[in-house]
């Protein structure tokens, strides 16, 4: 596929990007740790849930979704969704970037998670609850293998509960079924866990009841903080970047699907209102 497209030069937002609203849990905490930078948040929530869908499928939403926020300015942009970094980050990283532009980055969020599991468990058997595709890609086994090899790791997939999440029916006492369900198949499979990855961004909105039926002593990790901590590291490290990501304080927020119910919903998840627009990738 040709991969020209006309690139804005200079200085731009950062993007942070994921299937729907699960990844303003992340731009949460980004934007309260580094509250200088510009965003320009998209979810595509018009083909919300990535999750069941094919690595081809993932692969290709997430390239569009990413040149659509290259075209915006954005020098960085940040996959906040597990399944799109671990179906398409790679691919993204390896064979698009160097054919749109070598000097623009796409990040994703499961390292900067992996990095903080060595400290939190004690009993070396940690748990992954997320997407089918997260499960099914082994991103998680095969990171965490890397860096703490003596961790046994169990993935538990919870195709419900984006789709919960997505409707807004987080809170409601028949998403208690679906949350119970994957909890409890989870520590079946190995009851030595003591410190469980809720490995989809859209998952602290389950938090409530995710917390109701784990067992006490079982510590859960929620990404946003380690993936901020991560990124404010990154741009330390990385100056000549960071001085192309425009700081204004501002946030633009875009959706695939119609930009009134994104606004409504996503005011849930910050706590404040917001303005929206549509857009095409
Ligand atoms: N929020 C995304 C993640 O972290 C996935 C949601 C979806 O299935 O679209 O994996």
């Amino acid at each position: 596929m040709n991969d020209y497209i006309e690139l804005p030069k200079g200085a731009g937002p950062i993007g942070v990007f994921d299937s729907g609203y699960g990844g303003l849990t992340i731009y949460n905490e980004i934007q309260k740790l580094l509250p200088q930078y510009d965003y320009l948040y998209l979810g595509d929530n018009a083909r919300t849930p990535y999750g069941t869908r094919s690595f081809d499928v993932v692969y290709e939403f997430t390239r569009q979704a990413v040149k659509y926020l290259f075209r915006q300015g954005c020098q960085l942009v940040i996959l906040a969704c597990n399944t799109a970094s671990a179906k398409a980050l790679r691919t993204i990283q390896q064979i698009d970037i160097p054919s749109i532009d070598p000097g623009r980055r796409v990040l994703g969020i499961i390292r900067p998670t992996v990095e903080c599991v060595g400290d939190m468990t004690a009993s070396r058997h940690i748990g992954v609850l997320a997407t089918e595709g997260t499960i099914k890609s082994l991103s998680y086994p095969l990171e965490i293998r890397k860096l703490f090899p003596d961790i046994e790791v169990t993935g538990e997939a919870c195709p419900m509960w984006v789709p919960l999440v997505e409707t807004g029916e987080y809170g409601c006492d028949g998403a208690d079924y679906f949350v119970k369900r994957h909890i409890d198949n989870l520590l079946e499979r190995d009851p030595e866990i003591d410190t469980i990855i809720l490995g989809c961004t859209h998952y602290p909105l389950l938090i409530e009841k995710i917390r109701k039926y784990t067992p006490e002593g079982i510590k859960l990790l929620t990404q946003g903080t380690a993936v901020a901590t991560s990124l404010k590291e990154y741009l330390e490290r990385h100056t000549n970047l960071e001085a192309l990501c425009t700081k204004g304080g501002t946030t633009t927020f875009c959706t695939t699907e119609a930009g009134g119910k994104f606004g409504d919903q996503a005011s849930v998840f910050l706590n404040h209102p917001i303005t929206v627009k549509n857009v095409v990738l």
